[in-house]
């Protein structure tokens, strides 16, 4: 623990409480892949359980990893890690695993999403915690293979046996996590911020205000690619300068016009009206609500438009692809 702050690093953890346990990991993309993996070669017992006519057969060969369909992995494991998309986790859940459970079993999440919003139903005789990486699968397999890991945050549902809290810190040893850290939350910390950082920031906010501020620009008569450049390509630039030091690090960082430009009319954009708006997304997520939604939309009858017209789209490909060789 690192100042009283429920930060848990490799020396605070032994992985022996996870030696005799039987893993089973349910679906084998972008998370199950990585963390059976990372588990594996931690010398730990894993199984991913499939459905039928699987497309991961391949692979799962490929990384010599035994497999089974999910109900008997259930069956076989102390710990199932359920690694398949939220939105059908409720029906694999309520047809595959359920009446496969046994007392005193662990079921593990990375997201809390579907256990906080009671969309599974869940015996009151298992454990149930989340350990959540803090970044997508192919990096948490990077980050372990390269001695290092991606943080987690990691909770505790329910704890039948008594001993959920070590077992979700050892598993997040086992991935790779507690190199760097991993943080006590809950499992409505974790889903209600993970939605609003994808929503506010990191999906929504962030592509709206580069696809807006291109549009303007490109509207305005200026060269779409120079537009680019400005509205697109420079954002790494400035994320990779703030990120490991800070935003005051930023402005100490950055020139007397760019200093005096943000700070002003970041306050102009960034107003209270933002600030309202901001706040409904959140109430909207507290509320449940924006899961409700979510549960009775078809995702794939919802597609990103840009407001950039399609010749101008053109030659910003163009030079996209000609700077990032895709
Ligand atoms: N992706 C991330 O960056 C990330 C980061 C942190 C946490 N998480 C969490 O990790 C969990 C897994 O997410 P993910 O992105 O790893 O999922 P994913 O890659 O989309 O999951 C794909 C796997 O799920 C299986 N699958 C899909 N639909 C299925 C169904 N109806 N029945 C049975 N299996 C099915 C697929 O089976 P086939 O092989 O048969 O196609 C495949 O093995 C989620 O709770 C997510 O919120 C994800």
């Amino acid at each position: 623990m690192i100042n009283d702050i429920n930060i848990f690093t490799d020396t605070d953890i032994d992985l022996s409480i996870l030696k005799d346990k039987k893993i089973g990991i349910i679906g084998y993309g972008n998370q199950g892949r990585a963390q059976c993996l990372n588990l594996r070669d931690s010398n730990l017992n894993v199984k991913v359980g499939i459905r039928s006519n699987s497309n991961s057969i391949v692979l799962l060969n490929k990384d010599n990893i035994k497999y089974d369909t999910m109900e008997n992995v259930v069956k076989w494991a102390d710990i199932i890690s359920i690694l398949i998309p939220d939105k059908v986790a409720p029906d694999v859940y309520a047809q595959s695993i359920k009446s496969n459970l046994n007392e005193g079993q662990t079921l593990l999440f990375s997201h809390g999403f579907n256990v906080h919003y009671n969309h599974l139903i869940l015996p009151n005789n298992i454990n149930v915690i989340m350990v959540a990486p803090s970044g997508g699968g192919a990096l948490v397999r990077k980050k372990y293979k390269e001695g290092s890991g991606v943080p987690a945050l990691i909770a505790v549902y329910q704890d039948y046996t008594k001993v959920s809290l070590d077992l979700a810190k050892s598993y997040s040893k086992a991935i790779g996590s507690t190199k760097v850290g991993s943080f006590l939350s809950t499992f409505k910390e974790e889903t209600e911020t993970d939605l609003f950082g994808e929503q506010v920031l990191l999906t929504g906010g962030i592509p709206y205000i580069i696809d807006k501020s291109l549009k303007v620009l490109i509207e305005a008569g200026y060269s779409p690619i120079v537009a680019w450049f400005v509205c697109y390509y420079e954002i790494k630039t400035i994320i990779d300068l703030f990120h490991d030091k800070g935003l005051e690090y930023l402005y100490d960082a950055i020139s007397d016009t760019a200093k005096y430009g943000g700070i002003k009319t970041g306050e102009y954009l960034i107003d209270n009206n933002m600030e309202d708006k901001i706040k409904t997304v959140l109430a909207k997520i507290q509320s449940g609500e924006f899961a409700k939604e979510l549960q009775n939309t078809d995702i794939s009858s919802i597609n990103y438009k840009s407001e950039i017209k399609s010749e101008d789209k053109e030659k910003i490909n163009k030079i996209f692809k000609s700077i990032f060789k895709k």
